[in-house]
């Protein structure tokens, strides 16, 4: 997403400073280029030569320190930016732009900005806590900004609570959804299309205390869920157990197990246009489920555990699919992709698959990243580079919008 766009790096005077150059050495491998805007106290903590050397650009902290760049800078670069991205940011820049004070060259080029600007702030719980900053951050969220909250633990003043600088994973994974969801906010091309996705694993119970499951975390559906109502679509997310929370405007029903989602997929499915099978379904189930807690004690040496079969839900919404409503199924595999996908999609009678070879570094499970290959009806097929899931969703809804809309293309 950021690959080849200018991202401006605004670094404050926090002990988090040094953090910024993982931030650089993130964003250069995606391939951005960076240019850094220091405050006079983050050179405190670390010199400009340090992000100079990283970048390869020249980091500005001094308006008019330099003759050959003083004079239109902050509007220059203010212009230049697709994005900028203040990190850490101090109570002192988040207060300053809350007041609209620009005395320095980050307040000035942020003020002179019309791109999305992004705040990671980093600072002392009870800095953070202050009702000052608080309502200077309300502040700037009611202004369009976006801020990238910190997260808690033990920071470095040796106080415990939040304050400390979001992950740099994290931080890098937000700024490239808040650049495409600018980039696509005004395109509502999903407008009036219903969405039925399911997502996560399911849960097959054994006993009160145990199940059966697998290492799906649901994200490849939430990420497609989110681009939906990004793009002005209706969506009802089914997720099986997952640790994320459910998506802005998806409606949103969490179930357990396998049996419980076909149900649900079955009440949901006369309302949508669209049914996008992501969820890791379990394609077992303990044949019988334990009332109690099956103890050790109760039983000498081996036990054995009969498993039946889990309906496969999309086989058999494909038996009744309805005319003009678009089936997209998952697949995980380990060899032979395309064979078996191909195979897949007529027997699910799907209208493309979205595969995945789970053995490649940096797919799949646990992964905030995939490589995909879209296979269609027809066999042909197009492999994705290593990009973030999120762009993996919105490729998805790209290719169901063809679907649907064939003789436009
Ligand atoms: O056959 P396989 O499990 O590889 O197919 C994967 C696709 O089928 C996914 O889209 C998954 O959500 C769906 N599936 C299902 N019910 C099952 C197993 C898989 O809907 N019991």
């Amino acid at each position: 997403m950021l690959q080849g766009k200018n991202v401006v790096l605004g670094v404050t005077g926090g002990i988090a400073a040094y953090k910024a150059c993982e931030i650089i050495s993130g964003l250069k491998k995606i391939g951005a280029n960076i240019d850094v805007i220091m405050t006079r106290s983050a050179t405190e903590f670390i010199t400009p030569y340090t992000f100079q050397s990283l970048t390869g650009n020249p980091a500005i902290v001094n308006m008019f320190q330099s003759p050959k760049y003083w004079d239109m800078e902050h509007i220059s670069l203010a212009q230049k930016s697709d994005i900028l991205l203040v990190a850490p940011a101090t109570a002192n820049i988040i207060g300053k732009v809350a007041a609209g004070i620009a005395d320095d060259m980050l307040s000035t080029t942020i003020m002179a900005s019309n791109r999305p600007v992004v705040f990671a702030p980093a600072m002392n719980t009870k800095m953070y806590e202050n009702p000052a900053v608080q309502q200077n951050i309300q502040t700037l969220i009611k202004r369009g900004y976006h801020i990238i909250p910190p997260k808690g633990g033990i920071l470095a003043c040796g106080d415990e609570g939040q304050g400390k600088l979001q992950e740099v994973s994290v931080i890098l994974e937000e700024l490239q959804k808040i650049y495409r969801q600018e980039l696509q906010g005004e395109r509502k091309d999903l407008a009036g299309i219903r969405f039925l996705v399911t997502a996560g694993p399911t849960r097959e119970i054994i006993d009160p205390v145990r199940f059966l499951s697998n290492h799906s975390t649901g994200k490849m559906g939430y990420e497609i869920a989110e681009a939906i109502v990004a793009r002005g679509g209706e969506v009802k997310l089914i997720s099986g157990p997952s640790s994320l929370s459910a998506p802005k405007g998806a409606d949103f029903l969490s179930v357990e197990t396998a049996e419980e989602m076909f149900e649900a997929v079955k009440d949901a499915y006369p309302k949508a246009d669209v049914l996008i099978k992501s969820a890791a379904v379990s394609d077992y189930r303990p044949k019988i489920r334990e009332a109690q807690k099956v103890k050790k004690e109760s039983r000498e040496g081996e036990i054995q555990l009969t498993l039946v079969r889990n309906p496969d839900i999309l086989l058999e919404m494909g038996k009744i699919k309805a005319p003009g409503k678009i089936h997209v199924g998952f697949a995980a595999e380990t060899e032979k992709i395309i064979e078996h996908s191909k195979e897949k999609i007529q027997r699910k009678n799907l209208d493309f698959i979205v595969a995945n070879d789970v053995t490649e570094e940096g797919a799949g499970f646990a992964h905030s990243t995939n490589i995909v290959y879209f296979i269609d009806q027809n066999g042909e097929y197009s492999k994705t580079e290593k990009v973030e899931k999120s762009a993996i969703a919105h490729e998805i809804l790209d290719r169901v919008l063809e679907k649907k809309f064939p003789a436009d293309k």
